[in-house]
């Protein structure tokens, strides 16, 4: 006897020892057009899927996200906004049926139903036709929802100044502090506490960067307080007021 006869050789255990041709099994039974899923349906969804990836990474490259400024828990003032793909939520709570008394409506029924009425998608219009003129009650749905989620996010949109938004949240450049300077251990013993380690301000105070304050009106401030912000927080002498004031200012230079 032969060694090995009768024996099948298989090293790796993914491997069939019967070798079965790759040709996909006929569907030509099934209407439509038919191929493999595996692998050729498959691969050309990765192909397409590969150049829309490398279109995306080449688009975010050139055109990097607009980052506003660090979120500020002291500024009143901002309108928060979702990004653009929620504007039209957004909007829609601006309206009197799905806002106040009405809110829960806005915020979980109509949503709710919009998003919902997805589950139903396989079961209207379920002839085997595909054409959008043999399934009228899925391609209306469809239309409906394109057609108020792009007027709700154009209405949103249009009614916001996107350049003074802009201007007024642009990001503040990081600012070099001199911890070295006089005015530094001055302002660590009076201000910090409020102000922050880097005069970025806190939940208790505004930063002091970017403020449009003389070297006389901040030592007065420091000394007599401002709006909110409680009067005699310095103790120290006449030259360190000074130094203080004069290191507050030197940073806002640099930082212009
Ligand atoms: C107890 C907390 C606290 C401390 C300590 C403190 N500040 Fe303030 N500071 C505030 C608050 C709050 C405001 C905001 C006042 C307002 O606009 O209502 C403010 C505002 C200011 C402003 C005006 C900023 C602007 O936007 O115009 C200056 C300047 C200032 N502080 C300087 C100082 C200096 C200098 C010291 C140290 C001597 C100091 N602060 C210590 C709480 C503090």
């Amino acid at each position: 006897m032969h060694k090995g006869k009768g024996m099948k050789f298989v090293g790796d255990s993914r491997i069939s020892s019967e070798r079965k041709p790759n040709i996909p099994k006929d569907y030509s039974e099934y209407p439509g057009r038919t191929e493999a899923f595996w692998p050729n349906f498959l691969l050309k969804e990765w192909l397409v899927g590969a150049v829309f990836l490398v279109g995306f990474l080449c688009l975010t490259l050139a055109h990097p996200a607009p980052l506003e400024g660090v979120a500020d828990p002291t500024n009143a003032t901002y309108v928060p906004l979702p990004d653009w793909y929620f504007l039209f939520l957004y909007e829609l709570l601006k309206y009197e049926f799905a806002s106040g008394p009405w809110i829960l409506f806005g915020i979980i029924i109509l949503p709710g139903l919009a998003f919902g009425g997805l589950l139903l998608a396989p079961f209207l219009d379920p002839g085997p036709g595909r054409r959008p003129n043999q399934r009228p009650i899925a391609v209306a749905m469809m239309v409906l929802g394109l057609a108020s989620t792009m007027l709700l996010t154009y209405e949103s949109a249009a009614h916001v100044n996107w350049e003074a938004r802009a201007e007024a949240n642009k990001p503040v450049p990081a600012t070099e502090i001199n911890k070295e300077n006089p005015g530094y251990a001055v302002y660590e013993q009076n201000c910090m506490s409020c102000h922050g380690e880097s005069l970025e301000g806190s939940a208790a105070a505004p930063s002091l960067i970017g403020i449009d304050h003389t070297k006389e009106e901040i030592m007065k401030i420091a000394q007599e307080g401002y709006k909110t912000m409680p009067a005699g927080v310095f103790k120290g002498t006449k030259e360190e007021l000074a130094a203080l004031a004069e290191f507050i200012i030197n940073v806002n230079e640099k930082a212009k």
